[in-house]
């Protein structure tokens, strides 16, 4: 890690910067996987749904972090807490992103515990993420001890595909190992 980075509560004003980074963290995530109109999604459109977001407030259950550099510029953020309808994995992290030029210096794994341990204090033991099937960071997920544990049919903006479900029927293993 080059610099520190601190996580704190999402507010109005990072819609600009959540928005940026979910366009561009696709982008290059997914282009050449999955069809371009997938990817069309424009940022303004992006911001204005995190700025709706934002402004009517997340249910009581979810959470939005960001992760921020010294100078707070937004590096990441996630967004958990989703009600999933199951009983062995009551909740749900919904979104995880990190800007590209920030990936692999362990600030997912921060946004992912940090997240996992305020669910853990409102008595939530078990979650779980859903991954786009050709997503190769559903690694990332495998590295943090989730497990693979079925999948559902997606359908991104009409492109039918598979979403892959992983969960941790523990959460506590995110901060009882030793990173
Ligand atoms: C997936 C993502 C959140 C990971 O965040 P990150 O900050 O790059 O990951 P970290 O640096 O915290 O990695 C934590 C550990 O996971 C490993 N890891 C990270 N990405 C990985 C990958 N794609 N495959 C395998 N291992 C991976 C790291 O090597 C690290 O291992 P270590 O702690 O043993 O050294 C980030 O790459 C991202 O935002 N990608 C684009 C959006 C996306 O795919 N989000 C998830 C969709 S559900």
């Amino acid at each position: 890690m080059s610099e520190p980075v601190a996580i704190r509560p999402a507010e109005l004003d990072d819609a600009p910067d959540l928005a940026r980074i979910l366009v561009e963290t696709n982008r290059a995530t997914f282009h050449g996987l999955v069809p371009e109109k997938c990817l069309d999604f424009s940022i303004e459109t992006s911001e204005r749904n995190w700025h709706r977001t934002l402004k009517n407030g997340l249910s009581a259950r979810q959470i939005l972090h960001v992760a921020v550099s010294e100078n707070d510029e937004i590096l990441g953020y996630a967004l958990a807490g989703g009600v999933t309808g199951r009983d062995d994995y009551p909740r749900e992290l919904n979104v995880l992103m990190v800007a590209t030029p920030w990936q692999r210096k362990g600030i997912g794994r921060k946004l992912v515990t940090h997240a996992a341990r305020i669910l853990h204090k409102q008595g939530v033991h078990a979650i779980l993420v859903g991954v786009q099937i050709d997503n190769p960071n559903r690694a990332f997920y495998e590295h943090l001890g989730a497990r693979h544990i079925g999948e559902k049919p997606l359908d991104w903006d009409g492109y039918m595909t598979t979403e892959l479900l992983y969960g941790w029927d523990d959460i506590t293993c995110l901060w009882s190992d030793t990173k």
